[in-house]
């Protein structure tokens, strides 16, 4: 991720951090809309799974400087989203809700340069997600 990458992301999200609750309703209605088989999935209270999602976005969104980091708490989380039934191709319905999310929190704000970077950092985290989920798997 480029300099720049990293200053639009710190920038745009703490234009949804306000809106973080809507932007989480926003979100898991249009995954369920994509994938309705994901709704089970999830067990807990959605509100609280929203909320610890934006937690962790937040906590990624903080370290985009140093990723290496968030490598070990990314792994282990990759790993107990195997457990809680996530597949591989799960992942990209998972970024095309986020980004959505994202388009509708921020209109005109989002521009491509914008979507590109939030991408990248999406491929990044869920890459080392679902390479330790492999590793469980093998
Ligand atoms: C970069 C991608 C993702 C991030 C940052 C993320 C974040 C989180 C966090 C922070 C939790 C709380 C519990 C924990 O840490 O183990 C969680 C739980 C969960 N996530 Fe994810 N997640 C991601 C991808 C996915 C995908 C692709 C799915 C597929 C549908 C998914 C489904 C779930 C489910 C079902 C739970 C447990 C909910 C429950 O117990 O009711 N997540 N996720």
């Amino acid at each position: 991720m480029t300099p720049k990458q990293i200053g639009l992301i710190g920038v745009t999200w703490d234009k949804v951090l306000p809106i973080a609750e809507t932007a989480a309703e926003l979100f898991y209605g249009k995954l369920f809309e994509l994938n309705p088989e994901l709704k089970p999935l999830f067990k807990g209270d959605l509100k609280e799974q929203g909320k610890k999602l934006m937690t962790m976005l937040d906590a990624v969104v903080k370290s985009l400087d140093n990723l290496e980091a968030i490598i070990p708490a990314a792994q282990e989380s990759g790993v107990r989203h195997v457990g809680y039934g996530v597949k591989d191709e799960d992942y990209d319905t998972v970024a095309e809700a986020l980004l959505w999310t994202l388009g509708q929190g921020l209109g005109d704000d989002f521009t491509d340069e914008v979507k590109e970077a939030w991408t990248a950092a999406y491929v990044i985290l869920s890459g080392v997600m679902k390479d330790a989920a492999k590793e469980v798997a093998a």
